[in-house]
C-alpha cells in the first residue's frame, strides 16, 4: 500500500447505513418537529422522545456531528436545537417538509435493499409484491394510509426538481400542460402559481383523485388545476400543448416507456414538448450515482423498470416522431428530458 492510499472511502461507503439509519430514525421520531419551537438539553429531548438514557449523548451528538443539530455547549448543561436546513425541510408542519420521502425510506425502503442480492440474482422485485403476483402500483395503494404516505414521499422527493423546472423552462410559447401521473398535482400547483396563464390539468388514477383535490385546495388552486382521472395504460391522454412525467417512464420496462412516449405524442400538437423529469442517467453511465442507484431501486421495487440516459429517451422519442430534443439539468441528479414534436 503506498502512504498516499487510504480505504476509508471504502469503509465510509460500506457502513454509510449507520449514517443513514440515524438520520431516518430522527424524521421517524419526528425529532426535528419538536425541536422546533426552542432549543432543548439533551435530557429535555431524550424525555420529549421517550428515549433510554444510553444513547441519547450519541444519538443527538451524531445527529451534530452530521451536520442536522446544531449543539451550543457541551455535556448536560449544552442546548441543541435545529440548523437552518432541518427547521426548513424537517419540521412537519412547514409547507416545506420533506421528509415524507425519509418516512418511506424507513418504513418500507430501508428493508427491501436487504434483498439487493436475491434482486440481482434473480432480476425480481423485492417489495411488497414478492410473494403475490399483482402489478406493483394495486399493491401499493391497497392500502390507504399507505397510498398516502407514498404520495407524500413523492412530494419531498420532486419538489425541489419541479420549482427548477417551472423556472427553467420556458412557458411563453404554451397554453396548456397536462402532468402525467400527477399525483397530489403539485407541479401542475408550482407551474399554476408561477405562470397563470397555462392551464393545468392533473392526470392520475382514480384513487389518487380525492388526495390531489385536498392538496390542490390547501394551495387554493381549485379553480386553476383540472384534476382527470384515467389509466395510462389504457386510455389516451388529454390533449395539451405541454405533457410533463416526473418519475413516471422509470417505473416501466421498455415496451411500456415506449407506449408512454407514444401517448404523449398523440396528445401534443405540432411543436408540442414533452418533457420528462428525473434523474436522467449521464450518457457515458459514470456520473450520475444517485440515478444509477434509482434504476438499481426501481429493480427492487419493480423488476423490469429502469432508469435511462438522455441518449436513451432520444432514440425511443424519434421512433415515435419527435423532432428535437434537449436535456435541462435541474437539481442535483436530475434533469428534464425535452423532446419536441
Ligand atoms: C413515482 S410516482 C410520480 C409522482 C409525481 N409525478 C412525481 O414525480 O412526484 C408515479 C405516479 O404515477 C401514477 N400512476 C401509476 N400507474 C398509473 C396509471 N396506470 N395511470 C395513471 N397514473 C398512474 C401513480 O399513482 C403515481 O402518482
Amino acid at each position: 500500500m503506498t502512504s498516499a492510499m487510504s480505504p476509508s472511502r471504502i469503509i465510509d461507503t460500506g457502513l454509510s447505513f449507520w449514517g443513514s439509519k440515524v438520520l431516518l430514525t430522527a424524521v421517524e421520531f419526528e425529532l426535528f418537529t419538536k425541536l422546533v419551537d426552542k432549543p432543548m438539553t439533551g435530557e429535555s429531548l431524550g424525555k420529549i422522545l421517550d428515549l433510554h438514557p444510553r444513547g441519547i449523548w450519541d444519538f443527538f451528538d451524531t445527529l451534530v456531528a452530521l451536520g442536522f443539530l446544531n449543539r451550543d455547549g457541551t455535556g448536560p448543561t449544552a442546548f441543541y436545537s435545529n440548523t437552518e436546513e432541518t427547521s426548513m425541510f424537517l419540521d412537519k408542519n412547514k409547507l416545506s417538509y420533506v421528509g415524507g420521502i425519509l418516512e418511506m425510506a424507513n418504513d418500507r425502503i430501508y428493508k427491501f435493499w436487504d434483498d439487493l442480492g436475491p434482486a440481482l440474482k434473480t432480476g425480481k422485485p423485492q417489495n411488497e409484491i414478492k410473494h403475490s403476483q399483482k402489478p406493483m402500483f394495486e399493491v401499493l395503494y391497497e392500502d390507504l394510509p399507505r397510498l398516502e404516505q407514498f404520495l407524500g414521499a413523492m412530494r419531498g422527493l420532486s419538489i425541489g426538481n419541479f420549482q427548477a423546472f417551472v423556472q427553467k423552462f420556458d412557458f411563453s410559447n404554451y397554453k396548456s400542460l397536462c402532468d402525467v401521473g400527477g399525483a397530489t398535482g403539485l407541479l401542475s400547483s408550482l407551474v399554476a402559481k408561477q405562470h397563470s396563464y397555462i392551464k393545468c390539468t392533473s392526470f392520475d388514477l382514480p384513487i389518487v383523485a380525492p388526495i390531489a383535490k385536498k392538496w390542490i385546495e390547501k394551495e387554493n388552486l381549485s379553480d386553476r388545476i383540472n384534476v382527470v382521472s384515467g389509466d395510462f395504460l389504457r386510455d389516451a391522454l388529454p390533449k395539451s400543448d405541454i405533457i410533463t412525467m416526473g418519475n413516471i417512464l422509470h417505473d416501466w420496462n421498455l415496451e411500456k416507456k415506449k407506449h408512454l412516449i407514444r401517448l404523449a405524442y398523440e396528445a401534443l400538437p405540432e411543436n408540442g414538448a414533452f418533457v420528462v423529469i428525473e434523474n436522467i442517467i449521464d450518457d457515458d453511465r459514470r456520473k450520475n450515482t444517485f440515478g444509477l442507484l434509482m434504476s438499481l431501486h426501481m429493480l427492487i421495487e419493480f423488476g423490469d423498470a429502469f432508469d435511462f440516459t438522455g441518449a436513451d429517451f432520444w432514440g425511443w422519442c424519434q421512433e415515435a416522431g419527435f423532432k428535437r430534443y434537449e436535456v435541462v439539468h435541474l437539481v442535483g441528479p436530475c434533469s428534464a428530458a425535452i423532446a419536441y414534436k
